[in-house]
């Protein structure tokens, strides 16, 4: 009897780890709903409403802004390489300097709140190696 009780906690207390370790990891920490407000608002000029990389701010820009809902192109990045670009800027990731560096505006919850929304409604897409 004592050692079925011992069995049963033990395997709660194995279910309670695999919960709460992270989910899979081509899924990014963050809030796609949260991310898309931020981006509407300081993405859009340049990458345009859908994330094409259409923005009126974007036509004058070559290269153009990045299309981010092109999901072949997009799955070639790494989350890291995502939140780094938006973080610091096209030139710290060896792209256009004309990508703006957005840490100073922006927290970094906030940052991963967005790279959430890329992947989820934009790319619709996770890194491939
Ligand atoms: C002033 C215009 C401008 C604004 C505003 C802007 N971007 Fe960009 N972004 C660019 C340009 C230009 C590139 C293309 C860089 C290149 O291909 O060399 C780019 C590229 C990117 C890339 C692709 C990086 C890569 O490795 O190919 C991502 C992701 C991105 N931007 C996200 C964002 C997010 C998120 C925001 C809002 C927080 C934002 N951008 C705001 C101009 C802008």
């Amino acid at each position: 009897m004592i050692k079925e009780i011992c069995l049963a906690a033990g395997l709660v207390a194995v279910f309670s780890l695999s919960a709460s370790l992270p989910a899979s990891a081509g899924e990014p920490k963050g809030n796609p709903a949260k991310g898309k407000a931020i981006f509407m608002e300081k993405c859009t000029p340049c990458h345009g409403p859908e994330g094409k990389g259409n923005g009126p701010a974007g036509a004058a820009l070559n290269p153009k802004p990045r299309n981010l809902t092109d999901a072949q192109y997009m799955s070639t990045l790494t989350n890291d390489h995502i939140f780094k670009t938006i973080s610091e800027g096209g030139a710290a990731v060896g792209k256009s300097p004309a990508m703006p560096s957005w840490k100073a505006a922006l927290s970094e919850s906030d940052i991963w709140n967005v790279v959430a929304y890329i992947r989820k409604d934009l790319c619709k897409c996770e890194y491939k190696k």
